[in-house]
């Protein structure tokens, strides 16, 4: 567990100024054992915006981006920027895309941009009788909401209806509210949670049960969004590989143990797109998660089929809360040039790309998986790491990669043999 015996309760690390901070690690270590210009060179980010981001800042994390080139979204061409610590992640989209640009690449549909917010009554004498009364003061309700929010009201969102569910906790019948909030080009966490907070107090009067907790549902199953695309047989190997796809399709359909995986890597796409535009990794893939539970058994998010020639046919339907305005989407200057590059206009078009990633994503596994395995492409790339963690030179990297593949044996030390060969 290491050698230090100090205490980590440090109270007040976060008015230290950065310096200071990266002497209390130090300190605590009771050596100086890492690279302390390491934490102070935050690159692209200014420390300033780091500290402003998260609590206790020392430093930022690179993640590589890489571009997602071929594809086509709704009949246009799209240079797609995917922050992925993965390799063959982005390999893998530009070659499915690559594979569908003749039938139009992908067609994408988004549902309204509705976010859920709940409201968790406890302590309730009569459901039903509290049920109806929250339901006879929805005006009531709307008015608290959109006066959270009046900018949000302005630009066409804010409340747009409510629903109450009666829920059995297995101790007691809680009331649960849920208010539907169009929050427009926002991912909308902020103002949901504004809301619920404010219409909390409001329940409690009216009801005398106790609101114990508000907070905005991460399965947005009011704002979907879908993809599709059409594979052309020959295109893809034939009708051996077709076959072979759906089988998987449908192997993980009915296999929770394979759902799991299928569904990651769907979300090796989604994740990456998410997090170069600086949207919330966590929000989109618990959305995701449990809505392939939807029918009860965790299923894939995604449908394969044949069109009328026999050509594979993919959908991909999952929640897609996304944002272009807020958070670290707007303050992060990496997202906002990522943003850039996607060259759209709304949080809805980020959904569509978004979702049309993750669609490739899952066709180029499939595929992978079904035909050459997935080390193969993995195995290249990774080897390209195996080679730096050699201590393989930029001028050398290459080299060495290629000697590494060709000999079949990715490991460390066949790299540094390789490397040593070299040199001399
Ligand atoms: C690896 O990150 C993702 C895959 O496992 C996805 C899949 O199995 O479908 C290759």
């Amino acid at each position: 567990m290491g050698k230090s015996t100090a205490s980590s309760r440090i109270t007040s690390f976060y008015k230290l100024e950065h310096q200071q901070r990266l002497d209390k690690i130090a300190e605590f270590l009771g050596e100086n054992i890492f690279n302390q210009d390491h934490f102070l060179d935050t690159g692209n980010t200014d420390f300033q915006i780091v500290d402003n981001m998260i609590e206790n800042a020392i430093g930022t994390m690179n993640i590589p981006i890489g571009l997602a080139t071929n594809m086509i979204v709704d009949g246009k061409d799209k240079l797609i920027p995917m922050a992925t610590e993965e390799s063959s992640v982005v390999a893998a989209v530009c070659n499915a895309a690559r594979q569908c640009r003749d039938t139009g690449g992908f067609y994408t549909y988004t549902s309204e941009h509705i976010m859920i917010g709940q409201v968790q009554l406890i302590n309730v004498i009569n459901p039903m009788i509290t049920k109806q009364i929250i339901l006879e003061n929805e005006d009531e309700i709307k008015n608290i909401c959109n006066e959270v929010d009046p900018l949000l009201v302005q630009l066409k969102g804010g409340f747009k209806g409510m629903e109450i569910r009666i829920l059995d906790d297995g101790h007691e019948y809680n009331v649960i509210v849920h208010i539907f909030v169009d929050t427009c080009d926002a991912m909308g966490a902020n103002a949901v949670n504004s809301m619920v907070e404010a219409l909390s107090p409001v329940l409690e009067r009216w009801t005398n049960a106790k609101a114990n907790m508000r907070i905005l549902s991460n399965l947005a199953d009011k704002r979907l969004s879908m993809a599709r695309a059409t594979w052309r047989t020959e295109d893809i190997g034939g009708e051996a590989v077709r076959d072979a796809m759906l089988s998987a399709f449908r192997f993980a359909d009915s296999d929770p143990y394979r759902a799991a995986t299928h569904n990651k890597g769907i979300m090796n796409g989604i994740s990456a797109v998410i997090l170069a535009t600086g949207n919330d990794t966590r929000a989109i893939e618990a959305g995701a998660h449990a809505y392939a539970c939807q029918t009860g058994r965790y299923r894939s998010l995604s449908s394969w089929g044949v069109d009328k020639d026999g050509n594979l046919c993919g959908t991909l339907e999952l929640p897609m809360a996304v944002g272009l305005i807020g958070g670290a989407t707007k303050v992060h200057p990496t997202a906002q040039q990522n943003l850039k590059i996607l060259d759209i206009d709304s949080a809805d078009d980020l959904a569509r790309i978004t979702c049309a990633v993750g669609l490739a994503q899952n066709f180029a596994a499939m595929k992978a998986l079904v035909t050459t395995g997935i080390q193969k492409g993995h195995m290249s790339l990774h080897a390209k790491n195996i080679a730096v963690m050699a201590g393989a030179k930029a001028n050398e990297v290459n080299k060495v990669t290629e000697l590494l593949v060709k000999g079949g044996k990715i490991r460390i030390d066949v790299a540094e043999e390789i490397l040593a060969n070299l040199r001399h």
